[in-house]
């Protein structure tokens, strides 16, 4: 997958050169290049912003450098070999934005090219949006309802997520696929706590079922504890779940969790 970020703070990245995502590069399955936004300016101070029309606080990216670095990046394809017809999805961080999930890494995880437009100041010019948004299908997502100082620290975000979902980048395939949040793979539940050695630390035990070897009772005790964390944590997603692809035990679980949560939440009030 190639990856391109067009970014007035090219530095912000760096982050990309370890771990997994830069033993990705390193072996040629993920080509992620940097750009700086300024270098596509024509006065002397390098001007990306300016202030809004309409007024109200704070600048405005301008849109003639923004458009300016999207073309060259575009056309930069197009030299390659065999790349005349290619193009990369547009994705703009905004808190604006569409909700980025699961769902969405998944589905950019599966574009071969895809091109970063994070802004600073109060976002970019919206006829950048409207000039790129049927040929490059750009996408405005926002990473949560919280707002950053830029959408530098999103794109990090989104990459990592979409990276590990590549083939070969991950060594256990199967990691992705019992995901949190991942389609398919127990609906939509929370993945239950994990443990590992010693069996027991600072006078804390081991579940006892994980050390028993009952491979189908380990698997059931598990689906548990991911039912009553998700009603804990989340319980929009508990709410969401469809009782036709729950158990009878599924079910037993979660009406336990239910009445537990409003308990405590009874006592919270009355206290
Ligand atoms: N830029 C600022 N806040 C953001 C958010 N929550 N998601 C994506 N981009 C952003």
């Amino acid at each position: 997958m190639r990856v391109d970020i067009i970014s007035i703070f090219p530095e912000y990245f760096a982050p990309l050169g370890v771990s997994l995502i830069g033993k990705a590069r390193d072996r040629g399955i993920l080509d992620i290049r940097l750009h700086q936004l300024r270098d596509w300016t024509h006065d002397v101070h390098r001007t990306v912003d300016d202030t809004p029309y309409g007024g109200g606080p704070g600048m405005v990216m301008k849109p003639e450098p923004w458009a300016e670095a999207i073309d060259a990046v575009v056309a930069s394809g197009a030299a390659e070999p065999g790349g005349e017809a290619a193009r990369p999805r547009l994705i703009v961080p905004t808190p604006s934005g569409r909700r980025f999930t699961q769902q969405v890494a998944l589905e950019y995880a599966g574009e071969p090219w895809l091109l970063f437009a994070p802004a600073r100041y109060e976002g970019i010019d919206a006829r950048v949006i409207a000039e790129y948004g049927e040929s490059l299908r750009a996408d405005e997502v926002s990473i949560g309802d919280y707002v950053l100082a830029g959408g530098e620290a999103a794109v990090l975000v989104i990459v990592e997520a979409v990276a590990r979902l590549l083939p070969g980048v991950l060594g256990n395939a199967a990691s992705v696929t019992d995901d949190s949040f991942a389609p398919g793979a127990m609906e939509s539940l929370l993945e239950g706590p994990v443990y590992t050695k010693p069996p027991v630390w600072r006078g804390h035990e081991v579940p006892p079922i994980l050390l028993s070897g009952h491979h189908a009772a380990i698997a059931r005790w598990r689906r548990d504890q991911a039912l009553r964390r998700t009603v804990r944590n989340r319980p929009d997603l508990a709410a969401g779940l469809d009782p036709g692809e729950l158990g009878e035990h599924d079910r037993e679980v979660l009406d336990e969790a239910w009445r537990a949560v409003r308990s405590e939440e009874s006592v919270e009030s009355a206290g």
